[in-house]
Formats: structure tokens, sequence, C-alpha cells
């Protein structure tokens, strides 16, 4: 790539869109991608963004029958004067450089949306089981950070709903002083606290990953109006010297790390006990 005369190869960057892009092909994984849940109206509409080093970033939304959103969001970000592009928009920018159509509701995914239909009476509601997000992050040989996030979003969510996972300091945020955070879960909440700038700024005042995570988990069920039991969102955060760490508000999510040290190693996030 060629930037300001320079030659260079952006590796954190080209890491996690690649990184990102397996589970959006994957039709087992149903909230991300092929195979995602659509939404009441039976559409597949994704969510994504990504952010280099250099504070570059690009953002879809509500996008329809693209198999990669995250590569539309990079492309939003390096050949457009924009950061954000939503629904027809997209998906023209998609289709104006080279991204094929693709159906993206499997023939399961339909059938539990058929389901749905039936026994929730087409009326979105929270849910445990309708949130999980794909958030990577990474940090290059030569010490510079990247960030992607991708969804399909909330399961059966009104046409049109876009959740925290394409909006840059909500579902993603990396500053390449101090680190790059990502969310999942229920996006709503994490807007709410602009949840991914927040961890990256606990970090800048020299709280680990771990204990950055937390602190926004606890602020985000101090400001929200829900109850307890509805909430489920969680952060994985990583800062410059390779420190990690991860915190959600219930169990049950985990994160894959990939490092030297730590080679391909999957664990549990640790969560709120109260
Ligand atoms: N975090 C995914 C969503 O709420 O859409």
């Amino acid at each position: 790539m060629q930037k300001h005369g320079k030659c260079f190869l952006q590796v954190a960057i080209d890491a996690v869109e690649a990184g990102v892009k397996i589970p959006e092909a994957d039709p087992k994984v149903t909230s991300v991608g092929y195979g995602g849940a659509p939404d009441r109206d039976g559409r597949v509409t994704l969510d994504a963004c990504i952010m280099d080093e250099h504070a570059s970033c690009g953002a879809v939304a509500c996008l329809e029958n693209i198999l990669h959103p995250i590569s539309v969001a990079r492309l939003v970000m390096e050949k457009t004067p924009h950061v954000f592009l939503a629904g027809e928009g997209a998906l023209s920018f998609a289709l104006e450089n080279e991204f094929k159509k693709t159906n993206l509701l499997t023939p399961e995914a339909e059938a539990n949306w058929k389901k749905w239909i039936k026994e929730k009476k087409y009326i979105p509601k929270v849910d445990y089981n309708t949130h999980d997000t794909i958030g990577m992050l990474a940090l290059d040989a030569d010490g510079n950070l990247s960030g992607a996030c991708t969804t399909s979003g909330w399961a059966y969510k009104m046409h049109g709903r876009i959740g925290d996972s394409p909006i840059i300091g909500a579902g993603l945020f990396v500053d390449n002083e101090v680190g790059g955070a990502t969310s999942t879960g229920l996006g709503e909440e994490v807007i709410r606290v602009c949840g991914s700038h927040a961890v990256v700024e606990l970090m800048r005042q020299g709280y680990h990953p771990a204990e950055a995570c937390k602190a926004v988990v606890e602020r985000m069920l101090k400001k929200s109006p829900r109850k307890r039991d509805e909430i489920t969102a969680g952060f994985l955060a990583l800062n410059k010297k390779g420190e990690y760490g991860a915190y959600a508000i219930k169990k049950g999510y985990q994160i894959a790390i990939h490092s030297n040290s730590e080679p391909g190693v999957l664990k549990d996030i640790d969560f709120l006990k109260l």
C-alpha cells in the first residue's frame, strides 16, 4: 500500500480483517455474517467497523447481501472521505467496488426465524441468547495496533436497528499510543457508555486491560435502566505492551489469544459475581 509516498505493509490491520472474515463466512456462526440470524422481517443486516494505528477508521451498518462487511468497512476507510456508510448507500458502494451480492440467509437461520415469528409474534425482546459479536484486536511486530468488529446484530431486531458493533468508540476503539478495545453483547447498553472508548481511556490512565474492562462493565450496569438480568455484554482489551484482558457481565463469553507465549489459547472471560 502507498501512503505519504512510502510503501509499507499494515500488518495489524491485515490480521484483524483476515481474522474476522473467518466467522463472517462460517454458516455455523449464527451471530455474524453468512448464517447470522435475520431481523424480524427475515433480512440479514450486517454491521462492521475497522480501525488502524493512524486512527483511520471505516464502518458499515445495515448492509445486506454482502459476505464480508468488514472488507467494505475497510474500503470505506481507504477509498472515501467518510467513516460510515449505511443501508442502500453501503450496498451501492460495495457493488461499485466489485463485491458480489450473496444470499446470507441460510435454510437453518430461516427456519429458526419462522419459529421465532410463530412464538414471539414479531416483537423483539431482550434475550440473553440473541447477541454475540466477533471483535478482534492485533498488535504487530512493529508495535502497531488495529481492531475489527463485525456482527449480524440482535437476532430478530427491528429492521434498521444498528447496534454498537459498527460504531467507533462503542463496539471498537484503537489508540495506537495506548491500546484497543472491542465489545460484545447488548449493543444498546454498550453505546450508552461509549464502551470501547471508555476502556481505552481507562488504560490511558494506567488501568490494566482487565481492570479497564471490569470498570466499564460496572459503569454500564450502573447507568442502565434495564434489570441486571436483562443485560449481557463484555469487553476485550489489548494495550501497547501486549497485555490483554476481558470482562463480562455474565458467564459464558470466551476469548481466543494468539501470541508467541500463548499460541492459540481459548479462555473463559471473568464475569461479575454480585
Ligand atoms: N453487539 C452486537 C449488537 O448488539 O448488535
